[in-house]
């Protein structure tokens, strides 16, 4: 494993440190895949990358985009949906091609031909230059729940209760949560060229200790992680703080 740790002081430091390690990818190419993800931890770094577009100092004209993930049974008009996350938080705000940018279909009538759609298209674009990734409690990346066996594919998943607790605060109740996501596999993960892992919060410092430090096994996908050979963690204080503890070095 190549790995480097940058810990900033908050979320606002690690958001800019993610969004300045993304727009150097656009910038060295601009025509890059993108792997993308939703919840709280990257909204601050897209904003940033928004700020920076509407300058004129990075442009997304050419990039292609890949999600991670995507609730089954949503539609992407749907103000819950990952597609409207994407378009709301990042897309509307950016020059990008909407036609460049790729989410799983939630509403397919047949969830795993989607699924091996998302994988074949994802492998026609080259898998991602650059994969960013949130990091759930429970170790999951994507919507890989902690579970006996890495699965490859993009597949069907059915959530866990602490994931379906821990997405409960943008529905109206924990019952609103859908049950069911399709993900981006390990495969398509780990056959991004770079890897950026980004975590915020006291409430993520197991998990990112447990994926770094801990065993390599599908009861916490993110310790895959271990066999990439380009892995970039950029975490606040908070989440690192387990990793510091244990005394793995880390950049300032
Ligand atoms: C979202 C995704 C998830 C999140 C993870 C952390 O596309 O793939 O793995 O990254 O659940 O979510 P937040 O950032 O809300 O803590």
């Amino acid at each position: 494993m190549i790995m480097r740790i940058y810990q900033e002081a908050d979320y606002a430091a690690m958001s800019r440190r993610a969004a300045n390690l993304i727009a150097a990818e656009v910038i060295r190419k601009p025509n890059c895949v993108l792997g993308l993800a939703t919840g709280s931890t990257p909204v601050g770094a897209y904003k940033q990358l928004a700020v920076w577009n509407q300058q004129g100092d990075l442009s997304f004209k050419e990039v292609q985009s890949v999600n991670l993930d995507e609730y089954k049974g949503l539609a992407p008009s749907h103000d819950q949906s990952y597609r409207y996350f994407m378009q709301t938080n990042l897309f509307d705000h950016i020059d990008i091609d909407i036609a460049k940018t790729h989410v799983p279909d939630g509403l397919a009538a047949d969830a795993d031909t989607e699924c091996a759609r998302y994988d074949e298209l994802v492998r026609s674009l080259g898998y991602a230059d650059l994969q960013l990734l949130g990091l759930g409690r429970n170790g999951h990346i994507g919507f890989n729940e902690p579970c006996d066996r890495f699965v490859k594919e993009t597949h069907v998943v059915d959530l866990t209760q602490s994931t379906i607790d821990a997405n409960a605060r943008f529905f109206a109740s924990a019952d609103d949560v859908p049950r069911q996501a399709l993900t981006m596999g390990i495969g398509c993960i780990m056959a991004a060229r770079r890897v950026l892992l980004i975590a915020s919060g006291e409430d993520k410092a197991d998990a990112v200790y447990n994926a770094f430090c801990g065993p390599i096994t599908p009861q916490c996908p993110a310790s895959i992680l271990q066999l990439h050979n380009d892995v970039v963690l950029v975490g606040d204080k908070a989440a690192l703080s387990k990793l510091a503890a244990a005394g793995v070095p880390v950049c300032e």
